[in-house]
């Protein structure tokens, strides 16, 4: 008998319900993934990757400004008749785009008390399967997929697949940090511990965890089991250094190397915004232009 093909992955869970206090005061009444990059909200670049990534069900964990997301995702039929009188199709077009991109639910995270606790609100949802994890403020440029990698992965391996990215050594204690082993495979190592914030030049690596997680449903008694740690939260990355003493599962990574913008850290937002902007059809040229003179005439030269 051949054994029986693992489920696909079908949900994809997003948290949502930081506090974003490095951009207060724009975050006091406004979660962080509502901030526009270009034109778009960060939320919804993060929710299009789940979804041409092939998964259908999205729940997202939002927290005490949660009204502003589900509006988001949500028929807005006052303003499609006002375009919809203007004969403004285009933009009708946008604002209709949003409503229909996939199943989504939403669940309440009661306090901000971190990844992993936001993580574990979407036990119940869940259920018994494997299940995506996209943090809501960390966008990864389109044209260069990673999700469907890190599904395919998990597929070949079992377990759980998380997405490192290499970082300058100096900013690794930003990160949490894996330790790894090869692969046959160049681009999947295998996760051997793992380490939230290392202490400067204590860190085994310099493979930086990142917002993409293929997790197994396992990952939720580890964070039933995980005390409050780095920060007094409960860390999505100490959940997995648990699962992975057990030694029931594996963790493997896929090392990314491609276009990816943390828009909760206010310099990579703006250098989301302005590296977006350029690569605009519709705004592009006209911003290249301004960008070039900008840096050129009016900034001062850096000796
Ligand atoms: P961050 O640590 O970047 O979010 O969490 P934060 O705490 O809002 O950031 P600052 O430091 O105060 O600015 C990464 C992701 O996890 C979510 C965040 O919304 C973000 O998408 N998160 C974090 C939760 O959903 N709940 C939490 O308790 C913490």
């Amino acid at each position: 008998m051949t054994p029986a093909q693992p489920a696909p992955l079908r949900k994809a869970v997003v948290p949502a319900a930081g506090m974003g206090t490095r951009f207060l005061p724009a975050t006091k009444a406004t979660p962080k993934e509502m901030l526009p990059v270009v034109d778009k909200p960060a939320i919804q670049y993060v929710v299009e990757e789940a979804v041409s990534a092939g998964l259908t069900d999205i729940l997202m964990i939002t927290g005490r400004n949660k009204r502003a997301l589900e509006d988001h995702f949500d028929r807005n039929q006052e303003l499609e008749r006002i375009l919809q009188d203007k004969g403004d199709q285009d933009r009708l077009r946008k604002v209709r785009a949003t409503n229909d991109l996939a199943a989504l639910h939403y669940v309440r995270q009661g306090e901000p008390k971190g990844l992993g606790h936001a993580v574990l609100c979407a036990a119940p949802h869940v259920g018994d399967e494997p299940f995506a994890v996209l943090l809501g403020d960390d966008l990864i440029d389109p044209r260069d997929p990673l999700l469907a990698r890190m599904a395919e992965v998990q597929r070949d391996h079992g377990g759980s697949v998380i997405a490192l990215m290499e970082v300058d050594p100096a900013q690794i204690h930003l990160y949490g940090c894996a330790e790894v082993a090869l692969t046959k495979d160049a681009d999947v190592v295998e996760v051997t511990s793992l380490v939230e914030k290392p202490q400067p030049g204590q860190a085994p690596s310099n493979l930086a965890v990142i917002g993409r997680y293929v997790l197994s449903p396992a990952v939720f008694d580890a964070l039933r089991d995980t005390p409050p740690g780095r920060g007094g939260e409960i860390q999505l990355t100490d959940a997995l250094e648990r699962l992975l003493a057990t030694g029931d599962e594996p963790i493997h990574a896929v090392v990314f190397k491609g276009r990816r913008y943390d828009t909760g850290d206010r310099g990579d937002y703006l250098r989301a915004i302005v590296r977006l902007a350029c690569e605009r059809e519709d705004l592009g040229a006209d911003f290249r232009t301004w960008l070039h003179q900008y840096v050129t005439q009016s900034l001062p030269h850096s000796p």
